[in-house]
């Protein structure tokens, strides 16, 4: 037995997290369909749960080219201004 967010989830049971709704909650991402790439930036994330934003999944088996597509995305970005 599990408790989320106050919820008993049962031994067994199959869990499905929904990343578009998870990042999409306004109590962590406020006005969360603005491109606001800033929210990113390291003053605006210190306080942020690390499984808050899991694109590129989490825990033991997460993705092992997350750090080399951050630089990539940050580069783009970087250069597209
Ligand atoms: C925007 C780009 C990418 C996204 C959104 C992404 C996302 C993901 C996700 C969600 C997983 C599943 C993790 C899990 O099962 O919990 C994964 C696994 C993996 N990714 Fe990526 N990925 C990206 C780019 C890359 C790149 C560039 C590489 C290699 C250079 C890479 C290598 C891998 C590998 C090897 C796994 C399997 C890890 C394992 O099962 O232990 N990914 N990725």
């Amino acid at each position: 037995m599990l408790l989320v967010a106050g919820y008993t989830i049962p031994k067994g049971v199959t869990i499905a997290v929904v990343t578009t709704a998870l990042h999409r909650d306004p109590d962590v991402f406020p006005d969360p369909d603005k491109f606001d790439p800033t929210r990113f930036a390291p003053e605006n994330t210190h306080n942020r749960h690390p499984y808050a934003y899991v694109p590129f999944s989490a825990g033991p088996r997460n993705c092992i080219g997350e750090s080399l597509k951050r630089r990539n995305m940050q580069e783009d970005f970087h250069t597209s201004f």
